[in-house]
């Protein structure tokens, strides 16, 4: 029994209770897109399965989009605001550089909780919701809420068809709650810094003099990524990861009812569910409406798939995250707060 096996390596559990989403309604399809640099939606769609994304307009923040997507989640769990302990707000493109989350949790209400950011690029979910286990099985906190939230419309060079015809702005959250059931089955995380530079969001130089020294002035470059790189570390390493986190709990492929990967690439996704001899049925897939989310894929991807009944109480869901860092996890999740012990 795999869940029999993590409560004894971990102590008390961790349930799912709730999921929201939100994303912009400004959309730019790939028709649309290739008015503005030299590709076609025949490109796009064939070697990513990418139809369309949703870009923050300038009068909407990021900040807003994570408390939408918290709102539903919360509504989703039954709770109020006031009862939330933590918000983790998993993001590469806060709307400050010092962070969002106590924003967030300003704007949600959540008036007796602790918030701060994670950067984990588009691993930043599963590192999140990771990171909100350990608090929880400590019994430091009872009630945390994880956002996956960013923007990378925001840091895109809209002249570069490698990189911006990929990506999409939303916000996915989900609600963590001490349960005695066990939710999160096992997780693993990983990062690779020695390949850091195949896919980042650095620093540009500015350099100002100082008396004898200099200073950098803090401009920030656009995102740039070796595609080939990263699909090639993509394929390999999430079902190197995936595997793992089966044997390690004990759970056969033919046991999972849903794949919930981080939303970069179609053929990616295939890649991983014909390693695993997953039914493409199992595999949630919703890439073609809103491109590569970063730590909004996975959220998004799941709160859809629940609202539309896919997902049910008690299902047995592997996701798996990777990106920049680089870095990629994976976890193995039972759906839902009860109905399934
Ligand atoms: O969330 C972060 C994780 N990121 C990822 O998972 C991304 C992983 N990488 C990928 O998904 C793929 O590498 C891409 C979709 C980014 C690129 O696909 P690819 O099959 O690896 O294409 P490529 O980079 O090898 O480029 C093939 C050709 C090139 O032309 P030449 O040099 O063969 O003449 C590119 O210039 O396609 C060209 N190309 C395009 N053509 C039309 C590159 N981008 C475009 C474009 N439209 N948007």
């Amino acid at each position: 029994m795999v869940e029999e096996f993590i409560l004894k390596a971990t102590g008390p559990g961790m349930v799912f209770s709730g999921c929201g989403s939100a994303t912009p309604a400004q959309v730019l399809t790939n028709d649309a897109l290739s008015q503005i640099v030299e590709t076609s939606d025949e490109w796009i769609r064939s070697r990513t399965g990418i139809g369309s994304r949703h870009l923050l307009p300038p009068d909407q923040s990021l900040t807003d989009l994570a408390i939408a997507a918290g709102k539903s989640a919360i509504a989703m769990a039954g709770i109020e605001s006031a009862e939330i302990d933590l918000v983790i707000l998993a993001t590469s493109t806060p709307d400050d550089l010092f962070g969002s989350a106590s924003k967030v949790a300003h704007g949600l209400g959540a008036t007796r909780a602790v918030g701060f950011d994670l950067t984990a690029a588009c691993s930043g979910f599963v590192f999140a919701f990771s990171v909100a286990s350990q608090f929880i099985q400590a019994g430091t906190y009872q009630k945390v809420l994880v956002i996956g939230a960013d923007a990378l419309s925001r840091w895109l060079d809209w002249e570069d068809r490698r990189t911006c015809v990929l990506f999409g702005d939303g916000a996915g959250a989900v609600v963590c709650q001490t349960s005695e059931h066990q939710g999160l089955v096992g997780f693993e995380l990983y990062s690779d810094g020695s390949r850091n530079h195949c896919l980042t969001l650095g620093l540009s130089s500015g350099r100002k003099t100082l008396g004898e020294g200099q200073v950098d002035t803090g401009k920030y470059n656009t995102l740039q990524m070796n595609g080939r790189e990263v699909y090639r570390f993509a394929v390999d390493k999430v079902p190197e990861v995936m595997e793992k986190l089966l044997y390690r709990t004990e759970t056969q492929p033919e046991q999972l009812d849903w794949l919930v990967l981080h939303q970069a690439n179609q053929r990616i996704m295939d890649a991983v569910a014909k390693r695993l001899k997953l039914d493409p049925e199992r595999v949630i897939s919703n890439l073609g409406q809103y491109g590569n989310t970063s730590a909004a894929s996975i959220p998004i991807a799941l709160d859809e798939a629940v609202r539309d009944g896919k997902i049910q109480p008690g299902d047995l869901i592997a996701t798996a995250g990777f990106g920049a860092g680089l870095s990629w996890g994976a976890a193995l999740i039972r759906w839902g707060e009860n109905g399934w012990s």
